[in-house]
Parts: structure tokens; C-alpha cells; sequence
């Protein structure tokens, strides 16, 4: 099989570029490097120890896509590029809703055009919204609160609608709950180019001595220490489950969304525990007034990944905090040094 993965060298890209590559599947990585740097490619080759495709350009115009489809002709694509600020979106609504939604929209015009069939779509938990119940369900009722969410839910809704008018066409929904950790071998991670919005990041780079402090957003939301709770997925069972949907496109037929998490809440106060014991630093915080758009609690229903996709999460907390620390203290600077 072949794949094309748009934003192959970003944070989830490249750790499923690695999974893929590890599976002997044939891939091109396309990414125009807006959010990543080209030693993350450089690295991965390394790591599998084996050259792959690579196409540097912006996935939104027709003639690198085309140039690309022509060049590689892909059996499936795993579509990662886009922006993702929530706070960037509420200011940038209209670069948000072209480069993510219009920009999709002529992949899958171009996917039509070579034939190629089969989409994994990175979505997000983001498209729940406010919780009605918990954990969240691929049936709770979507609602998404901010622009970035709103491209995802019509994304989400334009691949339904492309796949319902293909009868022999698949697409894999895959709704992330909340990406964290690294690769084992500390080479590959998350690398943010400003100042870290996840939790996670700003820990690791308050643990390595970048940030003075973290800021707690809120310590009175109605969970277990009144710290925002959220279901951490590590980055490695991330690539594993984008390797089974890619897998399950080829095979069936249909647009299926599925929720990609633990199934299990951790608190920010957890987290931050966890971290101090991978790390053995002192994470120093001070509570600070909630964020703005923050929900309480956020955690998946697992069940329906397990039973289409023979997926499960594998890795638990204390992995997260030893491989994020690890990928930190080996990169203080992240991809430029
Ligand atoms: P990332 O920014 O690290 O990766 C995106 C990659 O796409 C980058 O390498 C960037 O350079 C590239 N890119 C962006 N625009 C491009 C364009 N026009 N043409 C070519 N390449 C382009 O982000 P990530 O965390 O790896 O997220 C990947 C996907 O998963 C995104 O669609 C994101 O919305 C979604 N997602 C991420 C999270 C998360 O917490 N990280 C959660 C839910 C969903
Ligand atoms: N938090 C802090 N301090 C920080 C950063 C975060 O206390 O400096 C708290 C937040 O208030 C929240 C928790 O840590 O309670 C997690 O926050 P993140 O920003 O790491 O993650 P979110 O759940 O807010 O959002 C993430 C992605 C979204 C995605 C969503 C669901 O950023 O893009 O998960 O997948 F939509």
C-alpha cells in the first residue's frame, strides 16, 4: 500500500510516518515545513534506517497535489496538515477556514481526480463541545465552540458527503483526544515553535529550565482536585491507531468517526506529579484564572476503536512523562540546535 501523508513532517505526522515506515508500508511524507522543520525527516530516516518519498509544498495548491498524485499515485492519504490554535482561530477565523477546509476540499478533489479512494482525516475531540454526557461517545451531539473546531466538524461532514457519492470510497474519522509524549528513542517530538498552548509542552520546557513556571488554568472545576481533567493519549498508541485506520480504509468501504483516546481522565495536578517523578525536577506552578473555552472534563468512550480497528491504548501515564522528558532533555531546544 501506498500512503500520502499531508503535514508528514509536524508533531503526529512524523510518529505515524515512523509506525508506517517500521510496517514496511510505502509512504510520501508532503509538508511545506510552516510548522516543523526538515530534520524531523532527516531524523525519522535515521531511526527506520531507510529512505521514503518526500515532497516539500503547500498541500492547498492544485499543482503540487497533482504533481505528487502523479509521481506517487497513493492508495490512501492521512490528512494532518492544517492550523491549530484554538486562540489563533478566534482571531484568524477566515485563515483558518481556508487553509483547513478549502484546503481539504481540493484534496479530495484531487483525490477524485487519480482515483485514489481511501482518507484517515485527523480530526478532534474538539467537535463534542461541551460535554451532555461522559465519557463522549462518536453519537454525542456535536457542537464544536471555536472557528479551529468548526473547520474540523466541516471537514468532518464534506468527506460523509463525498464518501456517501463514491460507493467504493473509505474514510477513517479519527476524533484525537489529547496527543502527548514522544518516541522512545528520544530523536522524534513535539517541538512547538512559540510559546506552548498544551499542557504538556509547557511543562517540559518549565522542567528544562525554557519557562520559569506553569500556570494552572483554574483549580474550582467540579473534578477530583478542581483542575481541568483530560484524557492523555500517548503519541506512539496515536501512530499505531492511524496505522489501523489506513488499514481498515483499504479494506472497507464507508466513512466511519472514531475516537482516538484511554478511555481515562488525568488532572493538570496529576500530570504535574507524574512529570516531577519522570523528570526528578521541581515543576513549579501558580493557579491562574481558568481559560477562556476550557471544559471540565474530556475523556472518550474507547469501545468503538477496539471493536473496528483491534485498537487499544497501551501506554499509560508514567510512559507519557519518561518519554516526553526524555525527547526534552535530549532536545532543550527542540529540532534547531
Ligand atoms: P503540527 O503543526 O505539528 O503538524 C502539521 C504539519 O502540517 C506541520 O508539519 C506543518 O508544517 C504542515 N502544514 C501545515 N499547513 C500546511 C500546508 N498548507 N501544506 C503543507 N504542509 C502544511 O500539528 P500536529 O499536532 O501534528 O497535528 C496534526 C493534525 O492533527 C492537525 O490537523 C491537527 O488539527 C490535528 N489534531 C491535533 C491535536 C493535537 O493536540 N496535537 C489534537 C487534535 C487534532
Ligand atoms: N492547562 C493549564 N496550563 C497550561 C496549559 C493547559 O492549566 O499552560 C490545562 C488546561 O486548562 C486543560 C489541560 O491543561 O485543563 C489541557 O490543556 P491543553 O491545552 O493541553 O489541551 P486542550 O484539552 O485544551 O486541547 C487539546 C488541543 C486541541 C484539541 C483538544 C481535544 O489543544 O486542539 O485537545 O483534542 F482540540
Amino acid at each position: 500500500m501506498r500512503v500520502l501523508l499531508t503535514g508528514g513532517a509536524g508533531y503526529i505526522g512524523s510518529h505515524t510516518l515512523l509506525k508506517l515506515l517500521q510496517d514496511g508500508i510505502d509512504v510520501l511524507a508532503l509538508d511545506n515545513f510552516s510548522n516543523s522543520s526538515p530534520e524531523v525527516l532527516r531524523r525519522v530516516q535515521k531511526l527506520t534506517n531507510s529512505s521514503f518519498a518526500t515532497h516539500v509544498g503547500d498541500y492547498r495548491a492544485p499543482d503540487v497535489l497533482d504533481e505528487v498524485f502523479e509521481k506517487f499515485r497513493p492508495d490512501a492519504v492521512i490528512h494532518f496538515a492544517g492550523l491549530k490554535a484554538v486562540g489563533e482561530s478566534n482571531e484568524k477565523p477566515l485563515t483558518y477556514y481556508a487553509q483547513n477546509v478549502s484546503g481539504s476540499i481540493n484534496l479530495l478533489d484531487c483525490m477524485q481526480r487519480h482515483g485514489c479512494q481511501n482518507i484517515v482525516f485527523s480530526s478532534s475531540a474538539t467537535v463534542y463541545g461541551e460535554a451532555q454526557y461522559l465519557p463522549y461517545d462518536e453519537d454525542h451531539p456535536l457542537n464544536p465552540t471555536n472557528p479551529y473546531g468548526r473547520t474540523k466538524y466541516f471537514i468532518e461532514e464534506i468527506i460523509r458527503d463525498w464518501i456517501a457519492s463514491r460507493p467504493h470510497a473509505s474514510a477513517v474519522l479519527l476524533r484525537y483526544f489529547n496527543p502527548v509524549g514522544a518516541d522512545e528513542s528520544g530523536n522524534i517530538g513535539e517541538d512547538p515553535r512559540a510559546i506552548p498552548n498544551n499542557l504538556l509542552p509547557y511543562i517540559s520546557q518549565v522542567a528544562v529550565g525554557r519557562l520559569k513556571e506553569l500556570s494552572i488554568f483554574g483549580n474550582n472545576y467540579e473534578t477530583r482536585d478542581g483542575t481541568g481533567e483530560r484524557d492523555y493519549i500517548h503519541i506512539d498508541d496515536l501512530a499505531a491507531a492511524h496505522l489501523a485506520a489506513v488499514k481498515y480504509a483499504h479494506e472497507n468501504h464507508g466513512c466511519e468517526a472514531i475516537n482516538v483516546g484511554t478511555g481515562t481522565g488525568i488532572t493538570v495536578l496529576e500530570m504535574v506529579k507524574a512529570f516531577e517523578e519522570a523528570s526528578g525536577r521541581e515543576i513549579p506552578f501558580k493557579i491562574a484564572e481558568r481559560r477562556q473555552g476550557d471544559v471540565a472534563r474530556s475523556f472518550a468512550e474507547v469501545s468503538k476503536a477496539q471493536r473496528l480497528l483491534d485498537w487499544t491504548a497501551k501506554r499509560d501515564l508514567t510512559d507519557i512523562c519518561r518519554t516526553a522528558w526524555n525527547w526534552q532533555s535530549k532536545n532543550p531546544s527542540g529540532f534547531e540546535h
